[in-house]
């Protein structure tokens, strides 16, 4: 009965004070099939839900915004969910968020609490003040590698406006394209209008408490109850989504702690 006893207490104090604030860094290889051979071993950081409360929050996204820098990605996602419901906290994270150094930029895109709390055009010139590309149904070439690069990203899509057509406007059919989309579940849709090399989401927290060894989370959300972390693949597509850095409603994760990525994209050989 003691052990018992001791056992759930030691599970709660972790879930509430300990696993919240512990980052864990996710290192994995995705092999993305049409991806050209200039850009096999490209790196893509990905940081999503950061879900900012500065007073119990700062140290973690300061954790989480050098990880990335050491790690030298090639490119930074940000797949949105930046807030819980205040637009106060924008100012003091993009001083966070500004430190992100990789080589071909920090991109960023809507999630749906960033749509409710706040809305588009705020975002984007915030983020592109800090030097932040963020990007609504709309997209953004590079040059990697003497290759072409893009980076899309929609709308959220829980009562935003996702307008696929909009978002990969202008792309020629060899290009390949990396696309931000918050909610993991519109990977299906997005695939239908192009097999897009990779996807990139948050949204779900990873489900935030999962039960340990059974790789399952009794917490499901809109648009992210079909691929809930971890890679995916449909067709030639493929989709990460990743447990992100903060938490919504309780501060409290178990089994599933906060995540930065970092991708390495394999042509196929
Ligand atoms: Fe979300």
């Amino acid at each position: 009965m003691k052990l018992l006893f001791g056992g759930a207490a030691g599970s709660f104090a972790n879930g509430f004070w300990i696993e919240p604030s512990r980052l864990s860094v996710t290192r994995r290889e995705i092999s993305c099939p049409r991806l050209p051979a200039a850009l096999d071993g490209l790196r893509v950081g990905v940081m999503a839900d950061i879900h900012f409360k500065p007073d119990q929050d700062e140290a973690l996204l300061e954790e989480a915004v050098a990880t990335l820098n050491r790690e030298k990605p090639d490119l930074i996602a940000l797949p949105g969910d930046f807030m819980d419901e205040d637009p106060a906290v924008i100012a003091p994270m993009l001083d966070l968020l500004k430190k992100l150094a990789p080589a071909h930029g920090v991109f960023a895109s809507m999630g749906n609490h960033d749509g409710w709390a706040f809305g588009g055009a705020g975002m984007r010139q915030r983020f592109e003040k800090a030097g932040i590309s963020f990007l609504i149904n709309r997209n953004h070439g590079i040059r990697v590698r003497n290759e072409n690069l893009v980076i899309a990203a929609t709308d959220h899509i829980w009562l935003g406006k996702p307008d696929p057509a909009a978002t990969l406007r202008g792309i020629t059919a060899k290009t390949p394209v990396i696309a931000l989309v918050h909610e993991p579940d519109y990977f299906d849709e997005l695939t239908e209008w192009r097999n897009i090399q990779l996807q990139l989401s948050g949204h779900t927290h990873g489900g935030q408490c999962r039960v340990p060894f059974v790789d399952y989370t009794p917490a499901k959300v809109a648009y992210g109850r079909k691929y809930i972390q971890g890679a995916f693949q449909r067709g030639d597509s493929r989709l990460f989504v990743t447990r992100g850095v903060g938490t919504v409603g309780l501060r409290v994760r178990f089994a599933c702690p906060p995540e930065v990525a970092v991708l390495t994209l394999r042509a196929a050989v």
